[in-house]
């Protein structure tokens, strides 16, 4: 067969008789999908937004780029590129919106509840579980638990857990002996994420899950993630069919009921302490006490303890475990902050929180530890009732966030922001805007357990470096540019080569 034959048809400026049959060809290449784009884009009937940009690729092909970059773990730092490039407020998706100024925080989150310009959760939270404090849309439910809880994670009833939190660490510190003896290395992703879990369970509860014990956490306490995962995904390709097929393989991909089986667990441990005696005022027995003039069932309070707890474990033990990392990957600061910790305090038994609160070295890391990689990176996600942020009228319905990632790395805040530099908070002389670092979020949905997380970090890490020295020998050699980044972090394994302080010996 000659090639002619094989080939239906060949263009050849010999053949000028087929030029306009060369040019509709071509054109129709071009243009079927221009037009086609156009049709879908005029159909959209979303709203322009004065003075917004973002890229093309957003606006007319459905934030093909954003999603690829959830998908790939990317999306952290995919947003700070987008305002990188296209300004404060980008519109990375029809009818979805970021920020990274701390005026449209103030804005989108700040605003007051049942005020009309109320930013709501969006569908997004449905997705993750049933209704309970995290995921509930509906402002005056969310405040009725809201109210049930938030007096027991004050700072004021927090300082009664000091102790508590104390002997979780020690007996933390005592399996890390334990291991030392036989490893010289050490990866302590597990061990911290089985220390919050106990902690966690222990205040909230009044029982110790046993994980320290244990070595390691059980499956029902890891799901969030997951669960994270699936409904950013979801959410993504939400009104695209997608997401049903995404349902469809979550049957088929993941083990049959884990997600029910993980449910129930927790579920049953919450019920069984719901009966239990309490040996201590732990927070289940003051919310208990204070749920009688609550009109709430106690289903939906075992519930609203399940979503809490489950809130608390994994964002702790990042926080922790990229506090360590990046303490010991910038020699000075060790040397600084161990300095100043060890000066305060002998022994990890002399540990306080009211001298804790006092280290500038202690607590400038942590604070630039939550900016350069807070534990919640992404925004959380809002529907605009119709209202200005940052001077710019987003209308109603529209999806708005504020990337916490792009926030903190925002170069108008902050002197060299991709740097990790604790000094920017002790130095007077630091024009660094520290209102700009929230990694907790503001306003009514802000984290309600800020300042326990607090407790935990502050007495977790200054035990760490009172007691241990060390150098980190993990692959990953700068996670704050290799990092995955789902809905929380995929923390890269935390290796250290660990010894006890030499000081002591
Ligand atoms: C370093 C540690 C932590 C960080 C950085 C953090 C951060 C956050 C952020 C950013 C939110 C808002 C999320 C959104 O609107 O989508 C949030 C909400 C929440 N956090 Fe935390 N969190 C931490 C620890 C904890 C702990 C220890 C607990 C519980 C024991 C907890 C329980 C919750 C709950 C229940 C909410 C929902 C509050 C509401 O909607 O009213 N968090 N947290």
């Amino acid at each position: 067969m000659s090639l002619s034959m094989a080939v239906p048809y060949t263009f050849s400026l010999n053949n000028i008789n087929d030029l306009p049959t060369f040019w509709v060809s071509a054109l129709s290449v071009l243009l079927i999908p221009a037009a086609l784009l156009f049709c879908l884009q005029a159909l959209s009937n979303e709203p322009a937004i004065k003075g917004v940009s973002g890229p093309l690729i957003g606006r007319f092909l459905f934030g093909l780029d954003t999603k690829l970059g959830f998908l790939s773990g990317r999306s952290a730092y995919k947003f700070q590129s987008l305002h990188h490039n296209y300004g404060n407020m980008v519109r990375f998706a029809p009818g979805q919106l970021s920020t990274n100024t701390i005026k449209s925080l103030r804005n989108i989150y700040g605003a007051g509840l049942g005020k009309s310009n109320t930013f709501l959760k969006t569908n997004f939270y449905r997705g993750i579980s049933r209704r309970n404090l995290f995921t509930a849309t509906d402002p005056y439910y969310h405040a009725t638990v809201r109210k049930l809880f938030s007096p027991s994670l004050s700072p004021g009833c927090m300082a009664a857990h000091e102790g508590v939190i104390k002997g979780c660490i020690s007996r933390f510190h005592d399996l890390i002996k334990l291991r030392m003896q036989s490893k010289k290395a050490l990866t302590l992703n597990d061990l911290y994420y089985s220390l919050s879990v106990d902690m966690v369970s222990e205040v909230l509860l009044g029982k110790s899950l046993g994980c320290i014990e244990r070595g390691r956490p059980f499956f029902w306490t890891e799901q969030l993630p997951r669960i994270f995962y699936w409904a950013t995904i979801r959410d993504q390709f939400q009104g695209s069919g997608v997401p049903t097929l995404i349902k469809w393989m979550l049957r088929q991909i993941l083990r049959k009921g884990i997600r029910q089986r993980s449910e129930e667990a927790r579920m049953q441990l919450i019920r069984e302490q719901l009966k239990a005696t309490h040996t201590r005022q732990d927070i289940m027995v003051e919310v208990m006490e204070r749920a009688e003039s609550s009109k709430l069932p106690e289903d939906e309070i075992a519930e609203n303890f399940s979503a809490i707890m489950l809130a608390g474990f994994h964002t702790t033990s990042h926080a922790i475990c990229a506090t360590i990392w990046l303490v010991l990957s910038h020699p000075h600061v060790h040397a600084n902050l161990t300095e100043e910790l060890r000066t305060a305090f002998t022994t990890t038994d002399d540990i306080s929180l009211e001298v804790l609160a006092k280290l500038p070295w202690m607590n400038s890391v942590i604070t630039e530890a939550l900016r350069i990689y807070p534990p919640v990176p992404l925004g959380g996600p809002r529907t605009s009732p119709g209202a200005y942020v940052d001077g710019i009228y987003v209308p109603a319905g529209m999806e708005i966030c504020t990337s916490l990632y792009a926030l903190h790395h925002n170069s108008e805040y902050f002197n060299e922001p991709s740097q990790f530099r604790p000094e920017r908070w002790i130095n007077p002389a630091s024009t660094d805007k520290k209102e700009a670092v929230q990694p907790f979020l503001i306003g009514s949905r802000s984290c309600i357990a800020k300042y326990f997380a607090q407790q935990m970090l502050l007495l977790s890490l200054a035990s760490f470096f009172v007691e241990f020295d060390g150098n980190y020998v993990g692959r990953v050699k700068d996670w704050t540019r290799d990092s995955r980044c789902y809905a929380f972090w995929e923390l890269p394994d935390l290796k250290v080569a660990l010894r006890e302080r030499t000081a002591l010996a």
